[in-house]
C-alpha cells in the first residue's frame, strides 16, 4: 500500500460492509506508512481489486495481526485473499514471527472457509455458530463477540507452501 492509493482502497474497503468497513484516510496513510509492508494490495488490469491491513505487535513481536482482508466483489475466487496473505505471512517469516492471528464476525462464513483453507485454526470460544464456528465473547471489548483464528508459522512452515505462502 502506498500514500497514492489511499482513495482506492478506503473505497474498496467501502465495498465489504458487513464485515469490513472503510476506516479513516488517515488510518490508511499510518498503514501505508508505517506499515506497509505488511499491506499488500493486489492490482488487476490497473484496477485494485484487493487489500490486506496487517502489523506486527509491539507488545508481543512474535505476533502479527491481521486486521482487514478485502477482495473486490467481483474478483473473489481467484485466490486473490491467499495471495494477500502470503505476503503478510512471508513477511511475519522474515521477521522471525511465531503467529499470524485474526478474527472476523462470527457469521462470515466465507472468511471462515477462506482461513481455514490458508491453514488456520478457529480457537476455541465460549459459543458456536449454527455452522460450527467457534466465537469468543466480547473479545474485543463489550459486545464485540469474534471468532478468533490463528496460525502457528514454526509448525506450519511445511503445510503452508501448499496455501500459498512463500516460506523461506
Ligand atoms: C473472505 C475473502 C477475503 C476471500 O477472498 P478471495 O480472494 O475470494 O479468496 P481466495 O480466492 O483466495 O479463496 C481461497 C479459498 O478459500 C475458500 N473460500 C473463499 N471464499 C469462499 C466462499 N465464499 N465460500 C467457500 N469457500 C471460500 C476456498 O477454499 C478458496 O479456494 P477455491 O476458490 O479454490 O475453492 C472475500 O470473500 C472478501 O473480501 N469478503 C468480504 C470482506 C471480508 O469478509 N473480509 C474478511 C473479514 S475479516
Amino acid at each position: 500500500m502506498s500514500v497514492e492509493m489511499i482513495d482506492d482502497v478506503e473505497r474498496l474497503m467501502g465495498l465489504g460492509v458487513p464485515y469490513v468497513r472503510a476506516r479513516g484516510g488517515s488510518d490508511y496513510w499510518l498503514y501505508a506508512t508505517l506499515f506497509s509492508a505488511t499491506c499488500p494490495v493486489a492490482v488487476d488490469d490497473g484496477v485494485l481489486a484487493g487489500a490486506a491491513v496487517a502489523m506486527r505487535s509491539q507488545d508481543d513481536p512474535g505476533d502479527v495481526y491481521v486486521q482487514d482482508v478485502m477482495v473486490h466483489p467481483g474478483h473473489r475466487r481467484r485466490g486473490i485473499a491467499t495471495g494477500l496473505l502470503g505476503v503478510v505471512t512471508g513477511q511475519a517469516r522474515r521477521w522471525g514471527a511465531r503467529r499470524l492471528y485474526l478474527t472476523s464476525e462470527p457469521g462470515n462464513t466465507a472468511a471462515d472457509a477462506t482461513w481455514r483453507r490458508l491453514g488456520f485454526t478457529n480457537l476455541p470460544g465460549d459459543t458456536t455458530t449454527d455452522a460450527g464456528i467457534q466465537v469468543v465473547s466480547d473479545f474485543k471489548g463489550c459486545g464485540r463477540h469474534r471468532a478468533v483464528y490463528q496460525r502457528d508459522l514454526v509448525a506450519g512452515a511445511i503445510a503452508g507452501r501448499r496455501n500459498g505462502d512463500p516460506g523461506e
